[in-house]
């Protein structure tokens, strides 16, 4: 009876074991994962809920009290829940960092109950999650569409690039292809925010 909790499924846990590994490849691609024990984070669901929802909640308040921007320079705090060990989300904070955001990462053993908080569907899942200017920013966004989300501040809760598509800021490697990244509102309406091609 080790049922896994249909909120967060297999897709998810293949990403956890994928991003333990450090690996850049092959979380959404559909190739079995090579046994890596994936099950701690389902599991685990409601152990650190308490306290998780306690620290998404400052931090949501935290981020809403910043004052409004002024330019450029002036780009709003990221706060980063990713797990210890996971080396993609430590290269994607890297990116957005070189990219100029102040970035705030916290890690967290099991980031689900953030992901359940902060509302980021399940399909819409990554390896890491991110509460910036109001906004959820999930998985390995390039900056360059984050700042354009602050900018033009669409009526949606989040953009999620779903999985870990090889060739996303982070998940450089061989076999890079086209992706796409996702808003969403809330009513669960899901769009495309961009089309990332990261070959040209
Ligand atoms: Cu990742
Ligand atoms: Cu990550």
């Amino acid at each position: 009876m080790t049922q896994l909790r249909p909120l967060f499924s297999f897709p998810l846990l293949i990403l956890v074991a994928a991003c333990a590994t450090g690996e850049a490849r092959d979380a959404d691609g559909g190739q079995p994962s090579d046994g890596a024990p994936a099950s701690h984070d389902a599991h685990a669901l409601h152990a650190s809920g308490d306290v998780a929802a306690g620290a998404a909640g400052e931090a949501t308040a935290t981020l809403a009290a910043s004052p409004a921007r002024t330019g450029a320079d002036a780009l709003p705090r990221a706060l980063v829940y990713k797990t210890p060990s996971c080396g993609c989300c430590t290269l994607w904070v890297d990116h957005m960092r070189e990219a100029g955001f102040e970035v705030d990462a916290r890690n967290l053993n099991d980031i689900i109950p953030i992901k359940i908080d902060a509302g980021v569907p399940p399909r819409m899942s990554s390896c890491h999650t991110t509460l910036i200017d109001g906004y959820v920013v999930e998985g390995h966004i390039p900056a360059e569409h984050v700042k354009r989300l602050l900018e033009e501040r669409p009526d949606v809760v989040g953009i999620a690039v779903p999985g870990m598509p090889i060739g996303s800021p982070g998940m450089e490697g061989i076999g890079a292809r086209p992706y796409q990244v996702l808003s969403w509102d809330r009513a669960g309406n899901v769009e495309v925010y961009a089309e990332v091609d990261p070959r040209r």
